[in-house]
């Protein structure tokens, strides 16, 4: 075999048994690069007389030659092949499951607020609602606050700037104004004749106030009832029967505790019974048992006749009454949550423990209706 041929042959055994693209390259560098071996054989060729040429140059075209083509069909296999591995390995397999897709929760305030206007539309009460920022009429002197009333200076208001000489707006501090504004609209509507009225107002409140239990924005629930004939028996078992469905216990005991609120009279604070169970503070049972003790949880009381005046109605006619909760402290009695500023912060951590799934748990925000 002539030494181009061994040459040629070796190259070619090299070539075909490269293991990668990398090795291939190599190859190719080492036989046509610059300094490769075929190169150098080419370069001989210049210094040959033209006979030699003649006989010597055809081997080593052949030799070039056939070294690109096998470097070329070596290098189209080695693709093909990496090619095939990506195939096989990045193959989309339908059958695998699903990964975790992100799911919010309902956050617990939402949850007692579906849960509240359920408990209250069965017992035939509607939704009312109003502004939260509010005129000072509304928010205080139609509910027998005028402005010298201290309780008017204990609500810690967040007042609204305003122009000389006019009064200012304020953050509602309460949810009560939406009393004044559901009756003044009944009364419109009827003429001055006026008609019986249930609603529940839940809402956002605002009061400069910030520590374990208090947060400056929080959320309360109203409940107005005006009809003839009401007295204080209807608004205890009003509150009795809510209170039983909302924890969900049928010994629910109250205790009504006199008490003052401007646009009430009689008024009334009404605690809630606790007791020991495990070593736990469970709602319900007496609170009177060893152990237990009682809790306030609403201020409530017959609807204060200058209220009703202001609202439109006569109060010689028209009688009621009206309670307002926490209704964030609701939360945290039935939910067992301490910190009432963890309800604010936006934690996605706090909120994956406390929340309600919209599927497990059939509420209003859930789109589940029970
Ligand atoms: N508005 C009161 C407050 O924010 C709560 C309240 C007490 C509302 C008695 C009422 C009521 O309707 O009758 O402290």
């Amino acid at each position: 075999m002539s030494e181009v041929e061994a040459l040629r042959a070796g190259l070619v055994a090299d070539i075909d048994g490269a293991a990668s693209l990398d090795a291939l390259e190599a190859l190719r560098v080492g036989a046509l690069g610059k300094q490769g071996v075929v190169t150098a054989l080419l370069k001989t060729l210049g210094g040959m007389s033209p006979e030699e040429r003649l006989e010597k140059g055809p081997p080593i075209q052949d030799l070039r030659e056939s070294v690109t083509n096998a470097i070329a069909t070596r290098k189209a296999a080695l693709e093909q092949a990496a090619l095939d591995a990506r195939l096989a390995s990045e193959r989309v397999d339908m059958t695998l499951p699903a990964g975790d897709v992100p799911v919010g929760s309902i956050h617990p305030v939402s949850q007692v607020m579906d849960e509240l206007a359920e408990i209250f539309a069965d017992l035939g009460f509607s939704v009312a609602t109003g502004p939260e920022i509010e005129d000072q009429w509304y928010n205080f002197t139609a509910l027998n606050m005028p402005e010298s009333h201290p309780a008017r200076a204990m609500h810690d208001t967040f007042y609204l700037r305003a122009e000389e000489g006019v009064e200012s707006y304020v953050l509602r501090t309460h949810t009560s104004p939406v009393q004044i504004r559901t009756m003044k609209a009944v009364a419109q509507k009827t003429g001055g004749a006026g008609e019986p009225i249930r609603i529940i107002a839940p809402g956002r409140v605002y009061r400069s106030d910030s520590d374990a239990t208090h947060t400056p924005m929080f959320h309360q629930i109203e409940g107005l009832v005006i009809d003839k004939g009401i007295h204080l028996g209807h608004l205890k078992w009003t509150l009795e029967t809510f209170l039983k469905a909302f924890f969900e216990r049928d010994d629910i005991t109250l205790r009504l505790r006199p008490s003052y609120f401007p646009f009430t009279e009689p008024s009334v604070e009404v605690d809630v019974g606790y007791s020991l169970e495990n070593g736990q503070r469970v709602i319900g049972g007496s609170g009177d048992a060893p152990g237990g003790g009682w809790m306030e949880v609403l201020g409530s009381g017959m609807v204060n006749r200058r209220v009703i005046a202001a609202g439109g109605f006569d109060p010689d006619q028209w009688q009621g009454f009206a309670f307002g909760i926490g209704i964030d402290r609701l939360a945290m009695l039935k939910y067992g949550m301490n910190d009432l500023r963890a309800f604010f912060d936006g934690d996605l951590r706090w909120l994956k423990h406390y929340g309600f799934s919209a599927l497990d748990v059939p509420t209003l925000s859930g789109g589940v209706g029970a």
